[in-house]
């Protein structure tokens, strides 16, 4: 399979921000021209608003944007027309009527629950997930009395059978971080919708270029705009994207008040990012997907979680409900610690770090990174064990990553 980014065509809301509909354009085309607003300079590429606050020609036209809702900015905390440029573009990358970004994929998913939660509501959440994520939930928002269930991710039936009368929320990243498992989203979110719940997917992992959460049903995506969507490794930000009626009034305006603002220059680059991201995220994909067959026959991996493989229990449902696979797979030593350490302490060209999602191929541990925080019993949960390395694949030339983890292999 190949990455087929033109497969779905985008509606576009409100393209250029004029708040005309325009006709449906092709992804590789919202990619690099969605949200466009070119000012009275005729600017080409997008102008950065590097101001804090707005001026008016009147007290009564600044009583009129602040007190009657006449359209206008006030002050970046609540809107800035370049972090609307952005967040335009990605609405209509996901497919979805509205977008608020933030200040980091951690405040997009904090701004979620803080909107659609209240104290007393359950949350159904997959148990491999990114670790901060783990921690926000079943730490942080259990002090605020919102409950929380943690189940097999790609176990549907699981999930049914935590949902509670209470449960308001479903929560899946897919495919997750480290481990590499999927959710049936469409099966999730028939089952969100027969409960009166909402589903909200991290789509961090695949991009709305490999798949988008809404049109299989899901009411939020959330982002860490920090991986792909940058590409670069440059900004940390985040975003949430859904209806205009959650997102564009009841996410926007609690984001006024907590102030989890993505600020003007971060969101230029995110903007900058989309654009080139349907071609990375290909080419992401012909490298992870050759490096996955190419890792799973190497004498000194025991195991390889990359959906591209017929081996992964969820290879079916990847096939169909994204374009392609990702650039981001996980493989298992024998040996543990000492050995996942030694492999990537043997690399050379490869980056020890634990972003993802960058041009260049990062390699980490996640049981001492990533979920390096989680007790033993929470990482065990999330599936994480100690001979378990984890790759973002970047664009170098596969043959020369392959030399470099053989490199690293040889350690052993
Ligand atoms: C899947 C996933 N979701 C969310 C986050 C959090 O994003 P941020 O670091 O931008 O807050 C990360 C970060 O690694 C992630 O991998």
């Amino acid at each position: 399979m190949t990455t087929q980014s033109l497969k779905n065509n985008v509606n576009i809301q409100d393209f250029d921000g004029s708040g005309t509909q325009v006709p449906v354009y092709h992804p590789d085309t919202v990619a690099v021209r969605g949200g466009v607003k070119t000012t009275e300079e005729g600017e080409h590429s997008d102008a950065v608003f590097l101001t804090s606050s707005f001026m008016f020609p009147s007290a009564e036209a600044a009583s009129g944007v602040f007190q009657h809702g006449m359209p206008g900015n006030v002050y970046s905390r609540f809107s800035n027309p370049t972090v609307k440029a952005f967040e335009r573009r990605l609405a209509a990358l996901e497919g979805g009527e509205a977008c608020v970004a933030t200040a980091s994929g951690m405040a997009a998913c904090t701004l979620l629950v803080m909107t659609a939660l209240a104290a007393g509501d359950h949350v159904v959440a997959g148990k491999t997930m990114f670790g901060s994520t783990i921690t926000l939930f079943t730490k942080i928002f259990k002090k605020f009395s919102v409950d929380v269930t943690l189940v097999e991710v790609g176990d549907t039936e699981a999930w049914r059978a935590a949902i509670r009368p209470e449960t308001k929320l479903l929560f899946v990243e897919s495919p997750t971080n480290p481990c590499i498992d999927l959710a049936d989203i469409k099966a999730l979110a028939a089952m969100a919708h027969d409960n009166g719940a909402l589903l909200a997917v991290d789509n961090c992992f695949c991009s709305p270029v490999l798949q988008r959460p809404l049109e299989l049903g899901a009411d939020v995506v959330m982002h860490s705009a920090t991986k792909y969507l940058d590409g670069q490794g440059r900004a940390v930000g985040g975003a949430l994207v859904g209806s205009q009626a959650f997102v564009g009034e009841q996410v926007q305006t609690l984001q006024r008040s907590l102030g989890f603002t993505m600020g003007a220059f971060d969101a230029w680059i995110f903007q900058k990012g989309l654009e080139t991201l349907p071609i990375r995220v290909a080419k992401h994909c012909e490298n992870a997907n050759a490096l996955a067959a190419w890792l799973e026959q190497h004498p000194k991996v025991k195991s390889v979680n990359h959906p591209s493989l017929p081996s992964h229990k969820q290879h079916e449902l990847a096939k169909q409900q994204q374009s392609d696979f990702g650039g981001v797979l996980a493989f298992e030593l024998a040996g543990g610690r000492e050995a996942a350490w030694a492999v990537i302490d043997a690399t050379q060209l490869l980056s020890r770090t634990a972003n993802l999602g960058d041009v260049r191929t990062t390699i980490t541990h996640p049981a001492t990174t990533t979920h390096g925080r989680l007790s033993d019993e929470d990482r065990a949960q999330a599936g994480i064990n100690e001979g378990m390395i984890r790759l973002s694949v970047g664009l170098e030339h596969i043959e020369d990553i392959k030399a470099d983890l053989d490199r690293g292999l040889s350690a052993l």
